[in-house]
């Protein structure tokens, strides 16, 4: 029998190695180098052996390339058509990551249900039976979509075939299997083989191709990072699992913006789009409670409002507590420092909660000022008029500095029928006919007075 050939790879970032050593010279990683059996095939060729020798390309002239023909298949999901740059185009190849349970799968069943297109399910992770119980829970409607329970690529292949689906989903790319590797499903040789195979049908068939991506404990999509450089759109599927938001956003696009985003919200019968989720995520808007304020944020490229919560109570114990939900704990105790030192509120001795609703995490530097606004109401136990709304980062030196896309935050501020909105004095707006006030702040003092 002949010797069966294997070789090194790392886990963590996919080199590949001619023999084992301890720490991975490309990423610098200990122990992640394993071996396993690979087994070159004579062709791995998805169909017929050689059939990328008879297609070779042929140079041609930027202006002679035909852009128009590249349409895209309208996803039926506004949403996910969002964060693609408007549908799935021909012989693409999208992953999708996220951690277990989010709801990848749900999404995907829940977009080939709906597609108007002939949709090929594969899942190596259920049974026929089982998807059928989700997809009547989802309870959608259609006869395009047809599963198949298969993990090896050959026969999948031999499948897509006979069937000749416009539109193939994976679920997942760790689940599959090829005959030309000897190593077992979700290692990195199996993962770059089978990838490298449903691309080259991609490519060929110039049929999309969806593939659901397993995530390691710190975040990344199990596998090789490579496999993120194979395919076109690495779609990032996260939320928190006790919470209904999910996020759709894409890590990378070759075919469209990174900025977009898609939201959703994980209910009984699987996800619904969120078109205006401002309006979700502010929640008693008839209480005067002390301690909220309204925050003019943008995920990505989208305008969102978000609630801020805050709670200063006496440190009972001789360190005061802060603890931040959704927020950078040390950017809240800069703030906090920066509240002392500029306006006089004296809450070294005080614990200090915040909190930002709806169980999500913002980044943007411009709810400083609704952080602030929560602190200050809180500490002085009024409520804040519950029209206003803030947009605006705080510097070392308590100034109110310009956020990035003012404008969009403001009309969106307009839409939801804020009447006020604070911003900083040095935001250039061009705005005109605004019905909502725009107050203008240089200071954080001139916050102070403005809204206790
Ligand atoms: P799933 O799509 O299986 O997650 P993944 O493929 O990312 O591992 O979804 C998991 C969760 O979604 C599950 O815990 C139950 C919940 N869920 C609902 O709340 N409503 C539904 O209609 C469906 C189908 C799932
Ligand atoms: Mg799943």
């Amino acid at each position: 029998m002949a010797k069966l050939k294997t070789t090194f790879f790392c886990q963590n970032c996919g080199s590949q190695y001619s023999k084992w050593q301890g720490q991975c010279t490309a990423c610098k990683e200990w122990n992640t180098i394993t071996e396993e059996v690979i087994q070159k095939p004579e062709k791995s060729d998805w169909k017929t052996p050689d059939s990328s020798a008879k297609r070779s390309s042929k140079p041609l002239l930027i202006n002679e390339i035909d852009a128009s023909k590249e349409a895209r298949l309208d996803t039926q999901d506004d949403e996910f058509n969002r964060v693609l740059g408007g549908g799935l185009v021909p012989g693409s190849l999208t992953l999708l990551g996220g951690e277990p349970g989010i709801g990848k799968s749900t999404l995907l069943l829940q977009i080939s249900l709906k597609l108007p297109y002939k949709t090929l399910y594969v899942s190596g992770e259920e049974s026929q039976k089982q998807i059928k119980m989700r997809a009547e829970r989802i309870n959608a409607n259609t006869s395009n979509c047809y599963i198949l329970t298969e993990t090896k690529t050959q026969n999948i292949f031999k499948q897509i075939e006979s069937l000749e689906p416009d539109i193939v989903v994976i679920d997942s790319i760790q689940t599959l299997h090829s005959d030309y590797i000897e190593s077992s499903s979700g290692s990195i040789s199996q993962i770059k083989e089978c990838t490298t195979e449903l691309i080259k049908f991609a490519k060929e068939t110039a049929t999309p191709v969806i593939l659901i991506g397993h995530i390691t404990k710190d975040g990344n999509i199990a596998g090789p990072k490579i496999l993120e450089h194979m395919v076109d759109t690495v779609l990032q599927f996260e939320g928190d699992r006790n919470h209904v938001f999910r996020i759709l956003r894409a890590n990378k696009n070759r075919f469209g913006s990174t900025n977009e985003l898609g939201i959703y919200e994980m209910q009984g019968s699987g996800l619904r789009e969120v078109s205006n989720p401002s309006e979700l995520l502010i929640s008693q808007k008839d209480d005067d409670l002390s301690g909220n304020a309204i925050a003019a944020t943008l995920e990505g490229m989208r305008p969102l409002m978000i609630e801020v919560q805050a709670l200063v109570s006496t440190a009972v114990y001789g360190t005061p507590q802060r603890s931040a939900t959704g927020f950078n704990a040390k950017r809240l105790n800069m703030l906090l420092a920066v509240l002392e030192k500029r306006a006089g509120f004296r809450l070294g001795a005080k614990d200090v909660f915040l909190n930002i609703t709806g169980g999500i995490t913002v980044d943007d530097p411009a709810i400083d000022l609704a952080v602030v606004a929560a602190i200050l109401s809180s500490n002085e136990d009024v409520s804040l008029q519950k029209d206003f709304c803030f947009a605006a980062e705080i510097g070392l030196s308590g100034e109110v500095r310009p956020v990035q896309r003012v404008e969009q935050r403001i009309l969106e501020a307009e839409k939801l029928g804020f009447a006020t909105i604070f911003v900083s004095k040095y935001n250039k707006i061009s705005l005109k006919n605004t019905q909502i006030k725009i107050q203008l702040i240089s200071k954080i003092e001139d916050v102070v007075d403005l809204i206790i």
